[in-house]
């Protein structure tokens, strides 16, 4: 069994992108600019916004952190949208995710301009990515893949099952492993909480993506022998040993089903880093109009 290290990664990628903000810097070009927009007071959501601005500054972005009270309007929200639309200084952004009930996710991911939606979720990005245009890919998925890559993991042929239907992860991890490419060129399933025959499908794969949300949910009997497991849980659980309280606990036994696989990401360590990491590379490429000009 290997563990694929995604903090090793994540970290080794982290410096390629500082290398390059520092030619873009001697060649007197423009920094990459992220903004990211936070509404309310979710520890999730304070940690993970956190840690992308830490992680600009790491690799030597520019970035702004916008912040909203959880009262804030649908029209104020918008209109903070339609202002980072047409700021030149900003390359790209996110608004993190959830928002509070009255707001409509859909709505204010459909105002984004498409060529600074950095997390890929606008539909022309969704789109492209089904059929395989140059476009920003959301960021779990593109770290999924960076990783398979790194560890040059076959996928040519392989059955592959995602569990999870979820528009940011599951949805498009299927539609990438099925598509003409390195990694990809699977033959894809996708399982999800009304699937009937989840297991069978399961002990079927070659690489199993798990991105239900549910601890712990994959099992040694799910398992087959010498199958890639990816781990995209990240669900918090409260915890008495550590200083913040929580654990973060993926969607696989770990201890149980690590044996049997030939590769293995670990929670924390594994997907997460890479995820973040994937932003920065998005924010890269917005900033040097490499996808849309
Ligand atoms: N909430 C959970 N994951 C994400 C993400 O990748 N982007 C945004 N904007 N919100 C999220």
């Amino acid at each position: 069994m290997q563990l694929i290290d995604g903090k090793a990664v994540s970290s080794q990628i982290k410096k390629e992108i500082a290398e390059e903000v520092n030619r873009i810097r001697e060649a007197g070009g423009k920094i990459p600019h992220l903004a990211a927009v936070l509404v309310g007071h979710d520890g999730g959501s304070e940690t993970y916004v956190a840690n992308k601005v830490k992680t600009c500054e790491e690799v030597g972005f520019q970035s702004s952190l916008i912040r909203y009270e959880e009262d804030v309007t649908e029209e104020e929200l918008l209109a903070c949208v339609e202002r980072l639309n047409n700021d030149p200084e900003i390359d790209g952004f996110i608004v993190q995710l959830p928002l509070p009930d009255h707001i409509s996710e859909q709505k204010i991911i459909e105002a984004i301009d498409y060529r600074k939606d950095v997390d890929g979720f606008h539909p022309v990005n969704v789109g492209r990515m089904a059929i395989g245009l140059p476009c920003f890919v959301s960021a779990t998925p593109a770290g999924i893949l960076e990783l398979l890559k790194r560890y040059e993991i076959e996928t040519k042929g392989k059955h592959c099952v995602v569990l999870g239907r979820s528009n940011i992860v599951g949805k498009p991890m299927a539609n990438l492993m099925m598509q003409k490419a390195y990694p990809g060129d699977c033959t894809v399933t996708v399982c999800h909480s009304r699937s009937n025959n989840l297991k069978e499908m399961c002990l079927e794969a070659d690489i199993i993506i798990v991105a239900l949300g549910v601890p712990e949910f994959l099992k040694a009997d799910m398992v087959k022998e010498g199958a890639v497991v990816i781990d995209v849980g990240t669900t918090r659980m409260p915890s008495s040993v550590t200083k913040s309280g929580y654990k973060l606990t993926g969607d696989v036994r770990f201890d149980e089903v690590s044996p049997k696989c030939s590769y293995i990401t670990p929670v924390p360590g594994g997907v997460g880093p890479m995820t973040i990491i994937s932003l920065m590379k998005n924010t890269l490429l917005a900033g040097k109009k490499e996808i849309y000009k």
